[in-house]
């Protein structure tokens, strides 16, 4: 992985940033960015559904548990320009990216009220998918990744997957990654990631 010359502490244009790790009392604005920055990623859209105020909610409801797992089992990292939380980055620890079944049931129980059947299906089959692709090798496994809309496109995003990757470093580890974006396979290729695989994932290639 690649390390970056520009100082930690601003964005490309000099906007002061501060990137640490996140603490519990960070994790509802952390499951808002996450929510408001991904509700129209393409896997989204197919699980949740096409109607974006649905979408949104459900989504926000997926995410509680997701986050609170990442947070509990590796690190979740936050972007703060002047004191507001603009950008946040989730990692796993190595062994970790396979919830237990105890784990699986508390995800169940904090979507079943929100999140009808059929979106429960899709987000089985969709997380199946994903841990089908799962490296075997011990590696951490980043994200999810979002910055607020207002604040894109200012090296915010490189700035904490540089972070992480500084972490995932540190141990000579391995990192991996699913997007369902090409435009962030770009954006990940630029930080030393490579493409392993390209698959469909219910219909939208991963
Ligand atoms: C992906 C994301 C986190 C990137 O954050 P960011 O702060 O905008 O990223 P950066 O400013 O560090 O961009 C780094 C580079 O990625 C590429 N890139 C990122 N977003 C892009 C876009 N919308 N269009 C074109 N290039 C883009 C560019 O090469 C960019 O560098 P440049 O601005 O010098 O051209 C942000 O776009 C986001 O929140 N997206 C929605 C949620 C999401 O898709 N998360 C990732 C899930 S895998």
């Amino acid at each position: 992985m690649t390390g970056h010359p520009a100082s930690p502490n601003r964005a490309d244009d000099g906007l002061p940033l501060d990137i640490r790790a996140l603490m519990p009392g960070d994790l509802p604005a952390t499951i808002a960015i996450l929510t408001q920055g991904m509700r129209d990623n393409p896997l989204h859209v197919t699980v949740f559904g096409a109607d974006p105020m649905d979408r949104r909610h459900r989504l926000a409801r997926f995410l509680d548990p997701l986050v609170r797992y990442v947070h509990a089992n590796g690190m979740m990292l936050g972007a703060f320009a002047q004191g507001e939380l603009i950008g946040v980055l989730g990692m796993i620890r190595p062994g970790r990216c396979r919830p237990g079944a105890m784990e699986r049931l508390r995800f169940a129980r904090a979507l079943l009220p929100g999140v009808p059947p059929a979106s429960l299906l899709r987000i089985h089959r969709w997380l199946s998918a994903w841990a089908s692709n799962d490296p075997p090798a011990p590696h951490w496994h980043i994200g999810p990744l979002a910055v607020l809309p207002d604040y894109r496109r200012r090296g915010i995003g490189r700035r904490l997957m540089l972070r992480c990757c500084q972490h995932v470093d540190s141990f000579a580890a391995m990192a991996w990654l699913e997007t369902d974006l090409e435009i962030n396979a770009g954006f990940y290729r630029t930080l030393g990631f490579e493409l392993v695989s390209k698959k469909p994932v219910l219909g939208v290639p991963t």
